[in-house]
């Protein structure tokens, strides 16, 4: 069952190109139809070209949502928008439907508000595929070449804050006022060669590691890195251990402080 379940989950990453490419379409088709019908002076009313797809958007819609809900159903935290996108679209498919329902029970009433309606779910749908894009093909995927191309030069540290969910500055100041410190007196015991009880402190990558916790971001009281190195001088716990190098100094730990703290901003 588990297995039917994912497989119906994944279906969604063929099944969402039909309501994009639908929709769109629709769309087109109905504004090229408002177009054509103003040039003549009479009223719009939906085509049954546009109807047809619509409608059909409007089934594959659902069914992204729905798939697409399974899939995501134990995804991270980065499958947000592009969910909460995707629900909105759904629940946009729905008022242009009831709005096309109510266009074609009257025939005197103008299509207008259903053509606008329509746009925008598109449009929503639209975006929703693009974030979806950024997920499987990672951020900035679609405009790569074209950066390359204009030779605009991504900012390592700006590519950095972003995969570490931090800010540039942050990241600047790990690299210029903590990791000297780190260098100096954590990094034999805690880096490549050693990583003392699975802690490494050469890389802002270890050092943010959500799964040793050594930083709590935003919270240097409730860091144990920050306890470890302010502990009493002859405490059996400080870092570095008594006799494998000199405590901190209080402007060391003031650096260390300072940076724990900008990681919540
Ligand atoms: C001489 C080797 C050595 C040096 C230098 C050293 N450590 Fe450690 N560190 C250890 C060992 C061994 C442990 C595991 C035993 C323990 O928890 O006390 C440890 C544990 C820790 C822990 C505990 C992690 C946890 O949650 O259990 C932290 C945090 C830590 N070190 C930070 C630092 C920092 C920061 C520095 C530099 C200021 C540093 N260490 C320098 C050897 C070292």
């Amino acid at each position: 069952m588990q297995h039917l379940i994912e497989f119906f989950g994944r279906t969604h990453l063929v099944l969402l190109h039909f309501p994009i490419a639908l929709a769109l379409s629709a769309a087109l088709v109905e504004l090229w139809r408002a177009w054509v019908m103003k040039g003549k002076g009479a009223r719009y009313r939906p085509s049954s070209a546009g109807t047809l797809m619509f409608v059909l958007a409007m089934l594959g819609t659902i069914v992204s949502v729905i798939t697409g809900l399974v899939l995501g159903f134990d995804g991270g935290t980065r499958v947000d928008l592009h969910r909460i996108l995707g629900i909105v679209s759904g629940v946009l498919m729905f008022i242009t439907w009831f709005m096309l329902v109510s266009v074609m029970r009257n025939e005197h009433k103008s299509g207008v508000g259903y053509l606008m309606l329509l746009c925008v779910s598109a449009a929503s749908i639209g975006a929703t595929g693009h974030f979806g894009g950024n997920l499987t093909h990672g951020e900035g995927f679609l405009t790569k070449p074209l950066k390359e191309l204009f030779g605009i030069k991504e900012d390592p540290l700006v590519l950095e804050a972003e995969a570490m969910g931090i800010s540039r500055a942050s990241v600047e100041m790990f690299e210029l006022s903590v990791l000297p410190i780190m260098e100096r007196s954590c990094v034999e015991c805690h880096g490549p060669d050693e990583a003392e009880d699975d802690i490494r402190l050469d890389t802002l990558v270890y050092v943010l590691d959500d799964r040793v916790q050594t930083v709590r971001r935003g919270s240097p009281d409730e860091s144990e890195l920050v306890y470890r190195i302010e502990l009493p001088h002859d405490d059996p716990d400080i870092m570095p251990p008594e006799g494998d190098g000199e405590p901190l100094t209080q402007a060391e730990i003031d650096v260390i402080r300072h940076w724990i703290e900008s990681l919540g901003q």
